[in-house]
């Protein structure tokens, strides 16, 4: 029998590509997550973008990624912009599924390469993003507004 817990570990959610009716629920977990939250329209600017996925279950929000993948000097890199679980909600799986499922949309739209940046001090995120492969590639002192450094991680996708 798979139990709840279990089920959980799995994600028990399912994903699909965010839509207005979902900014608002998007919104509020930014903000329970994040000292320098982006705001609506940050996220309103990624309607349809491929790479913009929430986790739910039926009308309940528990999470959400926002990654796009642009040109650089002739190949296509996936950028993971932003990802949170709601509080509530964490370290059940969610954000794996969130991650797993937003590698693919990238590397189906021809990303070679993946890149995001993780502030130093965030270690849950960091083991993370090293659990799908994630590697430090350098540190970027002073990047956040409060002085914080970010590590920025790279993984191959092909
Ligand atoms: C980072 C975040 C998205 C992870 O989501 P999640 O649903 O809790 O992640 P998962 O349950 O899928 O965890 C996967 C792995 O991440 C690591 N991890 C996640 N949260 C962790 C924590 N608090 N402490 C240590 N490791 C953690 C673990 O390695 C975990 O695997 P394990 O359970 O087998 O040990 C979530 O904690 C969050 O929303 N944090 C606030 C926003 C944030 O920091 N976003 C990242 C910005 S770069």
């Amino acid at each position: 029998m798979t139990t709840r817990a279990s089920a959980e570990r799995d994600g028990d959610v399912s994903i699909r590509p965010a839509e207005r009716v979902d900014l608002l629920a998007v919104v509020r977990i930014e903000n329970a997550s994040f000292s320098q939250p982006w705001p609506y329209e940050a996220f309103e600017g990624f309607l349809g973008e491929p790479g913009f996925l929430v986790a739910h279950n039926d009308d309940e929000i528990a999470g959400y990624v926002v990654a796009d993948a642009t040109q650089q000097f002739g190949r296509r890199l996936g950028h993971v912009k932003d990802i949170a679980v709601h509080p509530d909600r964490r370290e059940a799986g969610v954000g794996s599924a969130l991650l797993s499922r937003t590698l693919a949309v990238l590397a189906a739209q021809g990303s070679g390469t993946v890149k995001l940046e993780v502030r130093h001090s965030n270690d849950g995120a960091k083991r993370l993003y090293r659990q799908f492969g994630f590697e430090p590639l350098r540190r970027v002192p002073g990047y956040y507004d409060d002085g914080e450094d970010a590590i920025v991680m790279i993984r191959k996708l092909e």
